[in-house]
């Protein structure tokens, strides 16, 4: 296993359609899968698309638990939670209700933003041995997995935006938003 170096907001790489994964069960893909976990939790990621480690596939790599985990100061995931790699995703809004977050993204480093997307959510693809995969999704895990496909078609969170005053630097945000960012 290898930590992938992470593309930045700016890399072509990031701005482009990402090709379907034609094996998911590929043995280069299971190797991807297992660079691109160790790769998320080096970064302290809650979320990893293949395009970030410039690779242009649909393929990401997400840990969600129903909420973020206590604050500490710092950006922080609950590592225990389960691992979810997601092949050739498709994403079905379930509802029209929106939910407001702070999100942040490992190619767009010590910032955050806050993204309006829809609330709940049903995704589904292939995991890295081929099986289908299908879950309804709401909250924190429906946003993971909503930002993380963006970056297969080559969006980044600050173009959903829809309010550029509220994108923000973290350390300005652990001392002044801190009740936000939380939530
Ligand atoms: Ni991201």
């Amino acid at each position: 296993m290898a930590i992938l170096k992470i593309a930045r907001m700016g890399h072509p790489v990031l701005k482009q359609r990402a090709a379907e994964v034609p094996d998911p069960a590929a043995p280069e893909i299971r190797r991807l899968v297992a660079d691109m976990v160790e790769t998320m939790i080096d970064a302290n990621g809650a979320g990893l698309a293949a395009p970030q480690v410039h690779v242009p596939l649909r393929l990401v790599v997400f840990q969600a638990p129903g909420e973020r985990t206590p604050d500490t100061g710092e950006e922080s995931f609950d590592h225990t939670a389960p691992l979810t790699v997601l092949i050739n995703p498709v994403i079905e809004v379930l509802g029209p209700e929106l939910d407001g977050g702070w999100e942040g993204c490992l190619s767009v480093p010590e910032l955050r933003g806050y993204v309006e997307r829809p609330g709940h959510i049903r995704y589904r693809g292939f995991d890295h041995e081929g099986n289908p995969v299908q879950r309804t999704a709401s909250g924190f895990h429906a946003r993971v997995v909503q930002h993380e496909c963006d970056h297969l078609d080559g969006i980044l969170y600050p173009q959903r935006m829809t309010d550029l005053t509220k994108l923000i630097f973290e350390s300005e945000a652990r001392h002044w938003m801190r009740p936000q960012i939380e939530e």
